[in-house]
């Protein structure tokens, strides 16, 4: 084996661990693990949704929610979108909020509301703003009005 090659190996050696680091890295740390996991996630949901439910803007669209199951389909969704390893089986959010008429002010509420309650809840900062950029592209379906 001439020096070149045994130093292109070492290199080769070198970058593929990196690699593997890298891929390590994102499967066993993902924003949900960020977020605080299950018990977190769990917790600020249901600061959220209590938020939501006496939030002038957004309470009359939640008053006849049922909030328990809200909260539980809403912790799957943030688990399954933050690479918690769930599935998200709840309705999709066009046919969900079809006919509710959400406005712009409406969802920037809730997503306010939901950062608050992640910050009451030691959510770092960085963390808080993940989930509310994953959240973000949904706009475009669930406001309608
Ligand atoms: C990023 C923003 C939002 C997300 C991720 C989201 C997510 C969800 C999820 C996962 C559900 C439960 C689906 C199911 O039961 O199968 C739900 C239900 C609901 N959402 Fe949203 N939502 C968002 C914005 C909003 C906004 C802005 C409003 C109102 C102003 C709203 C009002 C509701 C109501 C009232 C329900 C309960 C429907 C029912 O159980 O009959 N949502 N949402």
């Amino acid at each position: 084996m001439s020096v070149r090659s045994v130093i292109t190996s070492i290199l080769l050696i070198a970058v593929s661990g990196f690699g593997a680091q890298v891929a390590l890295a994102q499967t066993t740390h993902p924003l949900y693990a960020d977020l605080g996991g299950e018990a977190k996630v769990t917790a600020f949901i249901k600061d959220a949704v209590a938020l939501w439910e006496k939030n002038p803007v957004l309470a009359e669209a939640f008053q006849s929610a049922d909030s328990e199951r809200l909260q539980g389909q809403l912790v799957q969704q943030v688990c399954s979108l933050s690479g918690g390893g769930c599935t998200y089986k709840g309705r999709d959010m066009k046919s969900v909020h079809a006919g509710m008429d959400v406005t712009t002010a409406q969802f920037n509420a809730l997503a306010e509301d939901l950062q608050t309650a992640m910050a009451k809840n030691a959510v770092p900062f960085g963390a808080q703003n993940r989930l509310i950029a994953l959240l973000a592209p949904m706009k475009r379906v669930i406001v309608t009005k």
